[in-house]
């Protein structure tokens, strides 16, 4: 569970009881001390103040240091006071509220709005706000939308989560537009016009703002609201597997409490009956927990979530600007540290074109590995960036694949390419991981993984780190990215020619309604390493206004494009 060091987990049962007994007896001898009427040693002199302390100190530790082990297989019972993690200076920071306030969100007046009263799609209505007799390349398009109730009554607050794209199908063209909420039921879209063409509007309600303030609601009130199983197993004593429920926190009852020496983080098993801590071997997710009433589900229905809203925006003809049929990217290559425009790119034939730097494609397998060329490419994240190790494998048919025989979907997986000194591997980050049963001591964090490594000019660093983690309140992600972002600063320090790229959350993921709660910590992601040398492929632009339907696992072409962005960082040419 820890990192590429070889340190192994340590099972620590909570203790406190042995430690808050040692602090009870320290406390009055030393008040007795000072108040002179400790007792005289035979000798007859008092020793000095100092030796008394650390003879008091020595007995302590030994006592603790014995009674630790005594009591943690017999008598603990191990409390969920292990909850309070250590204390964290960070977790008070004025970053950490900063963090808060960029999650700011308009919420409804009322907490509980009746269904009738949230936001319609259908009932919602957009215009264009300013019609031109023309429109050239280079132009923006202002569009005007009024949000209405499911009885048509006009919405007098904001809130709604909506998505809004202008594309051209036939030219496989698109851009995602920006959303401004005016908190008063309307909202401006804009969209710059980058190409020359038939273009139109397209806008959906992803969610009424009455369906995000319940999201909300579940993630800041719900300590998790999936499970995992953790499989003990000793097969020294022939015992039978016990599988009990793990979780970053507590569980109830008596607790195994791991924390990873690399990172601090915890993590939690119910104790097992037969079992020590110590045997924990395997690793799964659990289940989905029922958090939502009836009630509530409406909100979250396909009837509610995900509508397309009616417009009125007639097709428009867009005509070149002195020549120019379609925006092009700026001259300077792409490199890490550079801040994403908004938008950060567009579609055009299907292929991602970045507003913010020279980006390039690699149509070819050939141009794919020659810019691969002698690189370590380590990937660590989750199953949407497994797709990028998956979609270099296929592309480039002399990588092949070595067979780890572990579990695929948490890895470790390697791929080379021997003649051109290509290594691709893929991991999985560490717990919380929704995954098949995999060994536990397979999943790393990913602060550990960064921590050994050398670095250097031939390795590439590519993370993703997000949609396992919508399913809990947030201070759990950030303590997570702070402790990455301290790795990702420290690997640079040392090996300043390192590439590290990080894929941004995607959209397309349903469950609970997530694309909302992989917005917000995608947000704080990007705020985490903003003005840090690491270069960010907006794979949540990429998949937002695509016209492949909305997938956790982007098809194909969205992929490709996504991996053509990150080897435009390794290989900015020109
Ligand atoms: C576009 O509209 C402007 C005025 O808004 C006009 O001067 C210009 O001639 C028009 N161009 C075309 C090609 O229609
Ligand atoms: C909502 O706010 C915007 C921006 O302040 C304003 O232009 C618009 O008139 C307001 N609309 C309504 C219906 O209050």
């Amino acid at each position: 569970m820890n990192g590429g060091a070889g340190a192994s987990v340590e099972p620590r049962c909570v203790d406190f009881p042995v430690k808050s007994v040692i602090l009870l007896l320290e406390v009055p001898v030393l008040y007795l001390y000072c108040r002179g009427q400790m007792p005289k040693t035979s000798w007859g002199l008092r020793p000095t103040p100092l030796l008394w302390l650390g003879l008091i100190f020595t007995a302590g530790m030994i006592y603790w240091f014995l009674s630790f082990d005594h009591f943690r297989e017999k008598h603990m019972p191990p409390s969920p006071v292990g909850a309070k993690s250590l204390p964290d200076p960070f977790m008070e920071s004025p970053e950490l509220r900063a963090l808060l306030q960029l999650l700011h969100w308009p919420a409804p007046p009322e907490d509980a709005v009746a269904f009738a009263s949230s936001t319609s799609a259908e009932k919602s209505h957009y215009r264009l706000l300013q019609s031109q007799s023309n429109y050239t390349v280079g132009n923006m398009l202002l569009v005007s939308l009024e949000a209405r109730d499911q009885r048509g009554q006009p919405k007098h607050y904001g809130g709604d989560f909506l998505r809004a794209k202008l594309h051209s199908p036939e030219l496989k063209a698109s851009v995602a537009g920006t959303v401004e909420d005016h908190k008063n039921g309307t909202y401006t879209l804009t969209f710059p016009l980058l190409w020359a063409g038939a273009v139109q509007v397209s806008v959906r309600l992803i969610y009424s703002s009455e369906t995000v303030a319940l999201l909300r609601r579940i993630r800041d009130s719900h300590p998790s609201t999936v499970t995992f199983r953790g499989y003990f197993v000793d097969p020294g004593q022939g015992s039978k597997e016990e599988v009990t429920e793990c979780n970053v926190h507590p569980v109830s009852g008596p607790t195994c409490q791991y924390v990873d020496p690399g990172t601090g983080e915890h993590w939690f098993c119910a104790r097992p009956q037969h079992h020590s801590c110590n045997d924990l071997v395997y690793h799964s997710t659990g289940i989905y927990k029922n958090v939502l009433s009836s009630a509530e589900k409406v909100f979250l229905s396909g009837a509610a979530a995900e509508r397309i809203i009616p417009g009125s925006v007639p097709i428009i003809q867009v005509l070149p600007s002195h020549q120019l049929t379609v925006a092009t990217s700026p001259p300077l290559p792409c490199h890490p540290g550079l801040a994403l425009t908004n938008p950060s790119g567009f579609y055009y034939k299907d292929v991602w074109v970045s507003l913010g730097c020279s980006s390039r494609t690699f149509p070819t397998s050939d141009l794919a590995l020659s810019c691969l060329r002698g690189k370590i490419v380590h990937m660590i994240g989750d199953s949407t960036l497994r797709q990028w190790w998956e979609f270099l494998l296929a592309f480039i048919p002399s990588v092949k694949h070595i067979d780890l025989h572990v579990t695929y979907k948490s890895g470790p997986l390697l791929a080379v390419e021997p003649a051109q000194g290509l290594v691709l591997r893929w991991r999985s980050h560490g717990v919380p991981l929704r995954t098949g049963k995999s060994k536990m001591a397979d999943i790393h964090y990913l602060a550990n993984e960064l921590h050994a490594l050398g670095g250097g000019p031939d390795m590439v660093v590519v993370f993703t780190l997000g949609v396992h983690f919508i399913t809990f309140p947030v201070h759990v992600y950030v303590r997570r990215v702070h402790s990455i972002r301290q790795a990702v600063a420290q690997l640079l320090a040392r090996s300043p020619q390192t590439t590290i790229v990080i894929k941004s959350a995607n959209t397309g993921y349903t469950v609970y309604g997530s694309d909302w709660l992989s917005l917000q910590l995608d947000n704080i992601l990007r705020a985490m390493f903003a003005g840090m040398k690491v270069a960010i492929v907006d794979a949540w632009a990429m998949t937002s206004c695509h016209y492949l339907p909305e997938n956790i696992h982007p098809g194909k072409v969205i992929v490709q494009n996504e991996v053509n962005s990150f080897l435009s960082y390794v290989c900015p040419g020109k």
